[in-house]
This record gives structure tokens, sequence and C-alpha cells, in this order.
């Protein structure tokens, strides 16, 4: 028997041999941790007009801010590194890196692209345009970003289940079949340049999609005739939730479901800084010769020849060894634990979060943990400043100062959610530095009424939240 297969209640796997699940390898490199006190962090705050984005992160003791190309890469990975072909056209690491795309994804024509939104950029500004519209379960910022900048729209239809925090529905991710039914009809299919199932929903909460929904947007596609399009950077995770969580799945290798997933669409997008275990590099895979041609002319024209993309051939290595790594079953069980232990000790304590947590990321509701805080003076960011004041670690607000626009007379159009995400980078910290973010989160409690809003003193007229200025009220 496979000790992993065994669910406890949450639906999380259980190892029925060992209670404690440890990391699966060993730590060959290290880098230093600078230790701070509070005072000197407060310091650090105020120089960065209280934006985490701004800080240093060598003032940083533990960094949540993102999981995106801060994998810690293998000895495997490495070696790759030395053994890169750096030839301009034809080189073995693109031929390795082609053939592994290939195998994955089942598209015959692969482009390679310096990360993820470069992809985007090609795809969406051939596919976009004034009049067309985009669906999806939720649109990435970037991919909302490219969609746009080509003057088309892009409406996210998450299932209702999506929008209840307290929820434990098993894949809160989904699309809603109905909506998109509605909404194909409301612009007439030819108006729909293509869906795009985001897996994970990294917007919605880190949430998985299953494989019967991916099946019915692939028909509700085909029947319209509409392009079928994976936001597919977190498809091992995905693969993971669903051999656990999603019948007929549990005797399925997780490579195998992600395949199964990327044989519905017609063609996907992938920033490997997330599952591809790297710290640069993505691609566009697709079936249509084409359109493929299309894309890859304006590649060659804005990122690089085809056979590297914006990538050096020791990247390409990397990114080869990394997709085969992340399937490994035990460094996926680990990986969706980890994030797991850290959700459940939160909740434990009392603090509010997405439900049930993602496989990359834990949601804190910064809005339940700081009732007393107005949208208006942004419980989120208040949350963010107090995690790096009382503990060195960096997050990111993804609430009003991310998401929230102004009303004609200057007012507050707040945000969905005031969502606190703390992003796990991969293969990077021990249960022990989950340890310590729990423990801060302790003192977070104890002080959380006393913790006041924050006002913005500066905003770029774009992505404040990169930029802007703030101080407490
Ligand atoms: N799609 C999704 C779902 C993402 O989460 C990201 C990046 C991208 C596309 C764009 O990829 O960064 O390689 O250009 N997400 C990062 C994050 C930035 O922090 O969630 P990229």
């Amino acid at each position: 028997m496979n000790p992993l297969k065994t669910n406890n209640a949450d639906g999380a796997p259980s190892d029925m041999q060992h209670q404690t699940i440890i990391e699966p390898f060993r730590i060959k490199v290290v880098e230093p941790i600078r230790m701070s006190s509070e005072s000197e962090r407060e310091a650090h705050l105020q120089e960065a007009f209280y934006n985490p984005f701004l800080l240093h992160s060598s003032d940083v003791i533990i960094d949540l801010l993102t999981d995106s190309g801060t994998s810690a890469m293998s000895a495997e990975q490495w070696a790759g590194i030395m053994r890169g072909d750096e030839s301009y056209a034809g080189a073995s690491s693109w031929l390795r890196l082609e053939k592994v795309i290939q195998d994955l994804t089942g598209c015959p024509y692969i482009l390679p692209t310096h990360q993820g939104r470069a992809a985007e950029h090609l795809l969406y500004t051939r596919l976009g345009g004034e009049g067309k519209v985009f669906f999806s379960n939720t649109l990435f910022d970037t991919t909302r970003a490219n969609i746009e900048y080509s003057g088309a729209t892009g409406i996210d239809l998450p299932i209702p289940e999506n929008a209840d925090t307290q929820s434990y529905f098993p894949f809160k991710g989904n699309l809603d079949i109905d909506r998109l039914k509605t909404g194909i009809a409301e612009w007439g299919a030819e108006k729909v340049a293509a869906v795009v199932l985001t897996v994970t929903n990294n917007s919605g909460g880190g949430q998985p999609v299953s494989l019967a929904n991916a099946r019915e947007v692939a028909e509700v596609c085909k029947q319209n005739g509409i392009m079928f399009l994976l936001d597919a950077c977190r498809v091992a995770e995905n693969a993971y939730f669903i051999q656990h969580r999603e019948k007929g799945n549990e005797d399925k290798s997780y490579r195998d479901i992600a395949r199964e997933m990327f044989a519905l669409a017609d063609g996907a997008i992938m920033s490997a800084k997330k599952d591809g275990l790297v710290n640069m590099g993505g691609f566009l895979a697709l079936r249509d010769l084409e359109l493929a041609r299309a894309c890859r002319t304006v590649l060659i024209i804005t990122e690089g020849y085809s056979t590297y993309g914006g990538l050096s051939g020791r990247d390409m290595e990397a990114i080869a060894t990394g997709l085969e790594e992340v399937f490994d079953p035990d460094y996926l069980h680990y990986r969706i634990s980890s994030t797991g232990y850290l959700g459940r000790k939160l909740t434990d304590l009392g603090i509010p979060l997405l439900q049930p947590p993602g496989g990359h990321a834990v949601y804190i509701d910064a809005r339940m943990l700081y009732p007393h805080i107005p949208v208006e003076q942004y419980p989120g960011q208040a949350l963010v400043c107090e995690l790096y004041r009382l503990g060195g670690i960096r997050s990111c607000e993804i609430g009003s100062v991310m998401f929230g626009k102004y009303a004609e007379d200057g007012s507050l159009i707040p945000a969905q959610m005031e969502l606190v995400r703390l992003a796990i980078p991969r293969r990077v910290y021990t249960q022990s530095h989950l340890d310590y973010v729990i423990e801060t989160f302790g003192e977070i409690l104890e002080r959380a009424d006393q913790v006041s809003g924050y006002k913005i003193d500066w905003e770029p007229p774009f992505l404040r939240h990169f930029t802007g200025r703030f101080s407490p009220i």
C-alpha cells in the first residue's frame, strides 16, 4: 500500500508510517539570513515608506513576497547549468527542453520566452484586439494587462464558492460553466478570442481546478469553435490536488494528470518561475501551426531566435530538469503538506484565512483580522507592515492597495477582498522557518486591536502597490 494515499479529514494525505513529513532533500548550499531587532525593522519600514516592495531583501528574515523565481535549484539543475549549450541556433539544451515540453503538453510547437508574461504578450496581442473578449476562472494581473493592452476585454467567471473565504469546497478554482455559456451567448462565439483556465487559480486564492471542470470547459469551447488555453504555471500543484481530491484519479501519476489536462487544451502558457523550479523562464505551447508561426515571428523580433527565446542555454537545461523534478511524488507531497501545515496552524491560532489553504500560498483575510480598520485605511497594508515589524516577514497585500480604484468624486472603490498572501518559495524554507512565521502570528493576534490603518501619501498612475508610499494613521 502506498502510505501517501491515505487521506485525513481535511483532504490532505497523511503518511501512516510517520507523522512527521520531512523536507525530501538535504541542503548543500546555504544563504545566511541576517537577524534584526524590531527597532531596526521599524526604521527600515519608514525608509521604505511602509511599502514592503521597497525593502532591501537583506533586511528581510523570511521572504514570502512571491513563489515566483524564488525556488532553490537542485544539484542536477546546477549540473545542467554547466552543461548548457550556448549555441545561437539548434542548441542541444533547446532540443532537450523542447522535447520535455512536447512530452508534457502534447503540443508540437514550443516557443521559449524569458518569463510567462512575454509568452502572454506574444499570444494575446495576436488573439486579442478591439471588440474581442477572453473568459477565465480568474486572469492573473499580467494576463489581464496583456489582454487589455491589445484592446480586448477580460472577464473572470469563478464559481460562486470562490467568493466565500470560509467554504472548504475542494475545487474553488473552477470556472462557472453556466456563466461561460451565458457569456458566449451574449458576446457571440466569434468575438470570444479564447477561454483561459488558470491552474491553480492564483488570484482566486491558489485554489485548484478539477479535471471534470477542465473537461467541461473544453467541451463548451469545442461546441462553439473557441480556443481553450491553460495558464499552467502551477499545473503540478494542481495535479496533486486532483489526485487527492477528485474521485477516479487516485491511481494516476501527477504527471499523467497534468498531461490529461494539457491534452484538453489548444495551447498553454507557462511561467517556469513557479512549477518549473527555476529563477527565470517560460514558454508558449501551441497545436496550431499558423498561430505558432505568427507568434514565432514576434518572438524573434522581441525575445530572441526561436531556439532560445529570451533564455540562455543553461537556463533551458535547468527548466527541462525542473519540469521533470516537480512531478516527483515526494516533492509534491512535501510541498502541498508544508503549505497546508502553515494554513492549519494559523487556523488553530484563530487567524482568519481563505480556506482551504492553496498550493503555493496561504491568504489571510485582513478585514476579518482587523475589523476596526475601514477598507479606506487598507487593513491588508496594516498586516503586511505588522508582519515585517514583528517578525521581519515580507508578504504581499492583495486587496484595495493592489486592486482598489477611485470613483469620480475621489472616493475609494475597494477590492472584493482584503487579503494578504504568504507565498512559499519552493524548497527554500524548512518547517522551523514556518514555525517562526506561526509564532509571529501569535504576536500579531495579541496586538490586533492596537493596529492602525494606513493612508497613501503618493502613488503612480498604474500598479501603485509596487512603488506607492504610505504612512500609518
Ligand atoms: N500567470 C500566473 C497565474 C501567475 O501567477 C504569473 C506570475 C504569471 C502568469 C506571469 O508570469 O511572472 O513569469 O511573467 N505570478 C507571480 C506571482 C508574479 O507573484 O504570483 P511571469
